[in-house]
C-alpha cells in the first residue's frame, strides 16, 4: 500500500494539464489507493482522503491542477457511460483519472476506446499475492515526455 501511494505520487508530480490516466485491474488491486497517491503528487492536501466515486460517479478535487476521479465499476451500458458527460471533462485542462477503464474498450473493436480517447497514460495493476502488486505502465502520447522510472521505485 505504501509503495502504491509512492508510485502514484511520483506519477502525479509529473502530470500535466489535460492528461488522462486509465487504471485497469481487478477489485482490490489498488486503483483507488494509486489515485490517492497521484492526488498527493498533484499537491492535493495530504490529509485529503480519496474514496472511490462509486456512487457519486465523478469526484472533483483541486490540486496543482483540477483533478477528476471517475469509477466506471457500476456502469454497465454504453448509455450510462455516455450519460456521464465525460467528453467535457476529459478534454479540459485538468487531470482525469478513470478506474475500471476496461469498460471503455469497445467490444467490437478492442483497439478503440469509447469517447474516442487517444492520448492517455495506461496503468495496469495486477494482484500477485495479498501483499504484492505488479504495475504495468504504458503511454500513448503525441510527444515524448519524461516520467518516473517505475522499475526503480
Ligand atoms: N502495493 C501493494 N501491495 C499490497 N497491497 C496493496 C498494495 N497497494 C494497495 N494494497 C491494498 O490493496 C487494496 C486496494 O484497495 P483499492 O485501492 O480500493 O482497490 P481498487 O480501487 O483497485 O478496487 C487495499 O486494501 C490496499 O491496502
Ligand atoms: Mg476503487
Amino acid at each position: 500500500m505504501e509503495e502504491t501511494l509512492q508510485l502514484g505520487k511520483s506519477l502525479g508530480s509529473s502530470l500535466e494539464a489535460g492528461d488522462i490516466i486509465l487504471l485497469f485491474g481487478d477489485l482490490g488491486a489498488g486503483k483507488t489507493c494509486f489515485t490517492q497517491g497521484i492526488c498527493h503528487g498533484l499537491e492535493l492536501d495530504k490529509d485529503f482522503y480519496i474514496r472511490s466515486p462509486t456512487f457519486t460517479l465523478i469526484n472533483e478535487y483541486s490540486g496543482r491542477l483540477p483533478i477528476y476521479h471517475i469509477d466506471l465499476y457500476r456502469l454497465d451500458s454504453l448509455e450510462e457511460i455516455y450519460s456521464l458527460g465525460l467528453e467535457e471533462i476529459i478534454y479540459n485542462q485538468g487531470v482525469t483519472i478513470i478506474e475500471w477503464a476496461e469498460k471503455l474498450r469497445s467490444s467490437q473493436n478492442p483497439d478503440k476506446l469509447l469517447l474516442n480517447i487517444q492520448d492517455r497514460i495506461e496503468i495496469n495493476i495486477k494482484v500477485i499475492s495479498d501483499s504484492q502488486r505488479e504495475f504495468t505502465f504504458n503511454t500513448f502520447l503525441p510527444a515524448p515526455r519524461s516520467f518516473p522510472d517505475f522499475t526503480l521505485l
